[in-house]
């Protein structure tokens, strides 16, 4: 028996790299914490950027982030608390509140607003960005509005916790996000002081926690033994493995649990255009200012 096995640590993904994240504004002024798709961690294959808002202070939100374009890429916009609303150039209008998910697929191009909808209270969120490969890049944009109660929420049977399942499978219940090409895990997981848990993630999958309450550990023995994740602290997984082993802290944890298939493909991004080449960028930017972005043209 191999220390592994003795420790039960076979298959067990371990904690490569810590990434703390750090305040920023975008939009009009919305005061954020940038995660991913900063100068430390500009991309986490198929992840492009993770930002996470969260203020009572509505200075802090209430600009929000006019209309704007996105092209070669998905946005993800999941609430907490507070409401987001959502309008775009097609018409499409929406508002993503307390517990739903906004999957948007923008492919070849999208112009919208995210604004939000309320003038005070707490406005608590995460925009995650989704890479595309070559070929959907400039596919029909999609929108997948997922409600609150569309989002299957799991009782752990052995420990305090809970999972809510935007994406992937857990206990044999899918999450209502379907049809997208990295086959995305989108978890998010609360589990109760002390607690030790174990969660799947396929072999195939980049991916990484990012705690936004509470603590905890993650990883292997040897890990868990030394490297405490907070509250802005993203954990970067090993590649190897199928599960993740995490022990929730004294006051309990709250994290986000992302996964996706990697895209390996040269990326170009300039703002909120993500293409594989720079001609790519380039003709995304002239297409939006002639107005062609989002027109039959656009090709
Ligand atoms: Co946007």
């Amino acid at each position: 028996m191999t220390d592994a096995e003795a420790q039960g640590t076979v298959g067990l993904r371990t904690l490569t790299r810590i990434v703390r994240g750090h305040a920023t504004s975008d939009g009009a002024g919305v005061r954020l914490t940038r995660v991913i798709g900063s100068p430390e961690l500009d991309y986490l294959d198929p992840f492009l950027l993770l930002d996470e808002f969260r203020s009572a202070s509505s200075a802090d939100y209430i600009a929000g982030f006019p209309d704007h374009p996105h092209r070669g890429f998905e946005t993800v916009t999941y609430m907490i608390a507070g409401s987001m609303e959502h309008r775009d150039h097609l018409g499409n209008r929406g508002v993503v509140d307390r517990g739903s998910v906004q999957w948007m697929t923008a492919g070849r191009g999208i112009v919208h607003s995210e604004m939000p909808h309320q003038e005070h209270g707490l406005m608590w969120g995460f925009q995650l960005w989704v890479n595309l490969k070559a070929s959907d890049k400039l596919c029909e944009p999609r929108y997948q509005n997922i409600p609150k109660d569309a989002i299957p929420e799991i009782e752990l049977p052995n420990v305090t916790g809970r999972v809510r399942v935007v994406a992937g499978s857990f206990m044999g219940e899918r999450g209502p996000v379907s049809g997208i090409a990295i086959d995305p895990v989108f978890f998010d997981i609360a589990l109760s002081p002390h607690t030790l848990e174990e969660f799947t993630i396929p072999e195939t999958h980049t991916a990484c926690v990012y705690v936004f309450e509470g603590s905890a550990r993650f990883g292997e023995v040897e890990d868990l033994s030394k490297k405490v994740l907070s509250r802005h602290d993203l954990g970067v997984l090993s590649n190897d493995g199928t599960k993740l082993r995490v022990q929730a802290a004294s006051a309990g944890v709250r994290f986000l649990l992302l996964a996706g298939v990697p895209i390996n493909e040269p990326v170009e991004r300039y703002g909120p255009f993500v293409m594989n080449t720079r001609e790519q960028v380039l003709k995304a930017v002239d297409d939006f200012r002639n107005g062609r972005f989002v027109s039959e043209s656009a090709s």
